[in-house]
């Protein structure tokens, strides 16, 4: 695992926007992994900007993100397929065919998580994914006790995360209380995986994902075992970590990040 900081949230999302669009340069057939939520909103507002300013071509790449409510239908505003149909897809040049978020929708919910595996895998696997992370120290809506082996699965939500997302429904008792989620086991396959975590909310569960013990009580720990995992933050994300001097120096001196300098 890597940690890299950077002074603000601007910034930090730059950074994975500009890792994403140097991945899809040097691939247009990228299997590209997408998270939502608001820290993501900026990260998808920069790759519009390299779009539309820099060319940069989705037209061959395919998507999966990583999860999706049960229940909602995809016009519903609060889906994750209506986030990001507004945030991305509707901006830039994807196939939307090749735009993948499981149907929570479906009336065999066991049989779609199966099946978004199968698509996972005809796809040739996940090369980039990209993760928030929830106050609960979940990845996706992988939460606390989830299996760290766990495959795509629906997953009840914790009152942590209903409480966290709660707004926009309107309330906590107005939003559905499942998701289907890829698993933690899934997550760890993808080629990549770059974390992104910003602002003070986020200080003391980042602390523990980097730093603390191996846990399925915070799931974003299991990164710690993935060979090929950047975790991006901003200084107020970063105030908590130990080792921040040391992380530091990696993004000044190796010469994997000079470009990025
Ligand atoms: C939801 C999503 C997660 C995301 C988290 C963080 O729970 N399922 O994938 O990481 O929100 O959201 P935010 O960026 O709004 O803090």
């Amino acid at each position: 695992m890597e940690v890299i900081i950077q002074p603000t949230e601007e910034a930090a999302a730059e950074l994975v926007a500009r890792i994403v669009a140097k991945e899809l340069r040097a691939n247009p057939h990228l299997v590209l992994g997408l998270a939502t939520g608001k820290t993501m909103e900026c990260v998808y507002r920069h790759l519009v900007g390299h779009h539309k300013e820099h060319h940069l071509d989705f037209s061959l790449c395919s998507t999966f993100n990583l999860d999706e409510y049960v229940g909602l239908f995809p016009s519903d505003p609060n889906s994750y397929r209506h986030y990001m149909d507004h945030h991305l897809f509707r901006h830039v040049n994807v196939d939307p065919r090749n735009t993948h978020l499981p149907n929570g929708l479906a009336a065999d919910l066991e049989a779609e998580c199966r099946h978004y595996e199968g698509s996972i895998q005809r796809f040739g696997g996940i090369d980039l994914q990209l993760l928030g992370i929830g106050k609960a120290g979940h990845i996706g809506f992988n939460e606390p006790l989830s299996a760290l082996r766990s495959r795509t699965r629906v997953k009840a939500l914790t009152p942590t995360t209903l409480k966290q997302n709660a707004a926009p429904f309107g309330g906590e008792d107005k939003m559905p209380r499942r998701a289907i989620t890829m698993g933690v086991g899934t997550i760890l396959e993808c080629r990549r995986c770059i974390l992104l975590a910003t602002g003070p909310n986020k200080a003391a569960v980042i602390a523990q994902a980097v730093e603390g013990p191996i846990t399925s009580m915070v799931t974003a720990t299991a990164l710690q075992l993935h060979p090929r995992c950047s975790v991006i933050v901003d200084e107020a994300a970063a105030a908590e970590l130990k080792e921040k001097d040391y992380y530091r120096w990696i993004f000044e001196n190796e010469p994997e990040w000079q470009e990025y300098r």
